[in-house]
């Protein structure tokens, strides 16, 4: 299991950091196996596998219902939990009290937050001082959508870059462990990695970040139909997918499906009763 500490010596090392989401057992475990550096069990999951509109109609009771499953499928790997939609902005109590109950209920390693307003920093600070390590994440911070007006790349003019390049190291400053860049020119990624002693890790933010993370529906094309431009797939699992129940639909259908080979049998006939 990394440490915050191997993190950050990734990044002194010019090492890339592998993360990929995973929201159950079973992708968890593939990701343990395929030897990715962290997973988040990211509030997408709300899209991805429960099918909502949008980030917003996430619950804490969500994020620790497939955190756990998370955990038990990638025991051994350094996992960090989205909080989810207006889970850490009512009050500073409310917020940790959340924070508490995702962390210890998931066991996980570390929390991510979006956005850094004067609130948000103190409440990085105030978890980092209990004990709880946050990771960033800034530029397009999908929770926030409904005020964005959309999913947009985020930073492209003056003032809005230096704002960007200003809260990254306003959440190093409060105690954050690493940032997620989400929808960010490559080329300001790349100076706030250079200006930040914590590991970025981008999702359309280029090719300069410390790290790279991606949705784990989206490496695998399944369940989901339109792909955004900053992702890369590997595999084809609505196809497999939809191929594997038509020929598993048809062998029922037409009684090739299950044969002897997929079938018990008793030791002799005398124990059975008449059929009536
Ligand atoms: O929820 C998520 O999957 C995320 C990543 C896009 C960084 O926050
Ligand atoms: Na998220």
């Amino acid at each position: 299991m990394l440490s915050v500490l191997d993190l950050k010596k990734m990044k002194a090392n010019n090492e890339r950091i592998s993360m990929v989401t995973a929201y159950d057992y079973p992708s968890a475990k593939q990701a343990e196996q395929a030897g990715l550096d962290m997973i988040l069990v990211g509030d997408s999951l709300g899209m991805v596998v429960l099918g909502y509109e949008s980030t917003v109609e996430v619950k804490v009771e969500d994020m620790i219902h497939h955190g756990k499953a998370v955990r038990r499928g990638a025991p051994n790997t350094f996992t960090v939990v989205d909080m989810p939609f207006m889970s850490y902005h009512i009050s500073l109590e409310d917020s940790l009290r959340n924070a508490a109950k995702i962390f210890q209920e998931t066991n996980a390693q570390s929390l991510k937050v979006e956005g850094a307003s004067e609130e948000i920093l103190h409440f990085i600070k105030r978890l980092t001082e209990s004990g709880i390590p946050v990771v960033a994440h800034l530029g397009l911070t999908p929770q926030s959508v409904n005020v964005l007006g959309g999913y947009k790349v985020q930073g492209k003019d003056k003032a809005a870059a230096r704002k960007l390049l200003e809260d990254a190291k306003k959440v190093v400053e409060n105690g954050a462990v690493a940032l997620v860049l989400e929808c960010v020119p490559k080329e300001l990624a790349e100076v706030i990695t250079e200006s930040i002693n914590i590991p970025t890790i981008g999702i359309g933010a280029g090719s300069e970040c410390d790290g790279q993370v991606l949705v784990y529906h989206d490496i695998m094309k399944y369940g989901v139909d339109r792909l955004p431009k900053f992702v890369k797939s590997y595999a084809d699992f609505n196809n497999l997918g939809i191929e594997a129940l038509k020929a598993y639909n048809s062998d029922v259908k037409q009684k090739s499906f299950p044969t002897e080979s997929h079938s018990f049998f008793i030791k002799s006939n005398d124990i059975l009763p008449d059929s009536k």
